[in-house]
């Protein structure tokens, strides 16, 4: 199987298309389907798409992989279908300008899909380096999806005797905030930031390190990033900005601690905070736990429950994980901290989304 980048929405996957997959659907050899755990239907790739496909592989080299601004399927994830696909016509122009295109399947349609995968799409392409606008356009008699376009935020610019033509500004992009927060693994490259973020009264106050210099920063966080301790540490991006820390671990890692908490073998542990003062105490807290929350900790199979402990007067926190959804279980004291902990669990079962 070659590489793919993927992004997972509400209830799809959207894939780019690995070289090996459109060679093998070029000569119609359907092996290219369980190559990568999809269900085939006749509805799509009909033979329009397939001249399609036959252009986008000529753009494509054997090492090349598919850079995201080529094109992308839709898988649904309850039964690993296409129901449709989309992407860009090619990497942003001198102007940061990316074009977007999409289509769904007939029998999928008018369910939402299309405003589902084309703001992920929008998204991603505004999480890219140098692009500043989309563009999108519609024949003039496709009103369905002129209305997703203007739903998305986009603005009409013009028309003429086929189109309508449309664009979306970066700047002018408000997008969903749930969608524009993303996680990427903590690097060496971030201790620099984290040490300036843990200098900060806000961080330091609930989150606390005795020494912020860099040399501890990195002295703690080395052992994880090199995967010598098993916690996953992340930075919380938005868009292109990182604005937090996220980790998660397996409470039964730490005997220590969990002499106290008594946490099973599925239970998992997180840590959050917001490191850059214009988004801390503005709701970002929960946008980005929520996220986290139901793109990393739970989608590990062994993952049943997440567990956090806050200090009982760290009331910004308290009420973040109870808007999640997170109950309080009991309080505990770790004599080896200086406070108690006022532990808080969500058990995967009941969570709206899984
Ligand atoms: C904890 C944290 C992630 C929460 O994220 P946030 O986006 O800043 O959260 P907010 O400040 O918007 O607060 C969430 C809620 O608590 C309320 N709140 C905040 N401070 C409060 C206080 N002192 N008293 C009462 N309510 C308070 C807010 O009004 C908000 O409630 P609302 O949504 O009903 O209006 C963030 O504040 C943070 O990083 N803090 C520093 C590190 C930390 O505490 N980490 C957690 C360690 S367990």
């Amino acid at each position: 199987m070659n590489k793919m980048q993927t992004i997972e929405t509400k209830r799809m996957i959207l894939m780019t298309m690995p070289v090996d997959f459109i060679d093998k659907l070029i000569v119609n050899d359907d092996t290219a389907y369980s190559d990568y755990n999809i269900v085939q239907t006749d509805e799509w790739l009909k033979n329009e798409f397939h001249e399609i496909i036959v252009k986008i592989r000529e753009g494509m080299t054997e090492e090349k992989e598919a850079s995201g601004f080529d094109a992308w399927i839709f898988i649904d994830k309850a039964d690993r279908t296409i129901i449709g696909d989309g992407g860009f016509k090619g990497e942003p122009d001198s102007e940061g300008r990316i074009d977007i295109g999409y289509g769904i399947v007939e029998s999928r349609r008018g369910e939402g899909y299309g405003f589902e995968a084309v703001s992920a799409l929008i998204e991603w392409g505004f999480r890219q380096k140098g692009v500043k606008i989309i563009t999108a356009d519609s024949n003039l008699d496709n009103t369905a999806s002129q209305n997703l376009l203007e739903k998305i935020g986009m603005k009409r610019i013009k028309s003429d005797e086929t189109l309508v033509y449309f664009e979306l500004k970066k700047n002018q992009y408000t997008g969903e905030p749930y969608d524009s927060i993303w996680f990427r693994r903590l690097t060496e490259i971030d201790l620099k930031l984290m040490a300036q973020w843990f200098n900060t009264d806000f961080v330091n106050e609930w989150y606390k390190m005795d020494d912020t210099s860099y040399e501890k920063v990195s002295a703690k966080y080395l052992p994880r990033i090199n995967g010598e301790e098993s916690t996953e540490c992340y930075i919380a991006m938005h868009f292109d900005k990182p604005v937090g820390f996220v980790q998660t671990y397996f409470i039964k890692d730490y005997p220590d601690y969990n002499k106290y908490v008594q946490a099973d073998d599925k239970t998992a542990g997180a840590d959050i905070f917001i490191g850059e003062e214009e988004y801390i105490h503005k709701g970002w807290g929960a946008i980005i736990l929520k996220k986290f929350i139901y793109e990393v900790i739970f989608c590990k199979e062994n993952v049943n429950s997440c567990i956090m402990g806050p200090e009982p007067e760290n009331t910004a926190a308290i009420k973040t994980y109870e808007k999640i959804g997170f109950k309080y279980l009991r309080t505990i004291r770790n004599p080896e901290e200086d406070s108690d902990e006022y532990l808080m669990e969500l058990r995967k079962t009941k969570t709206k989304f899984l």
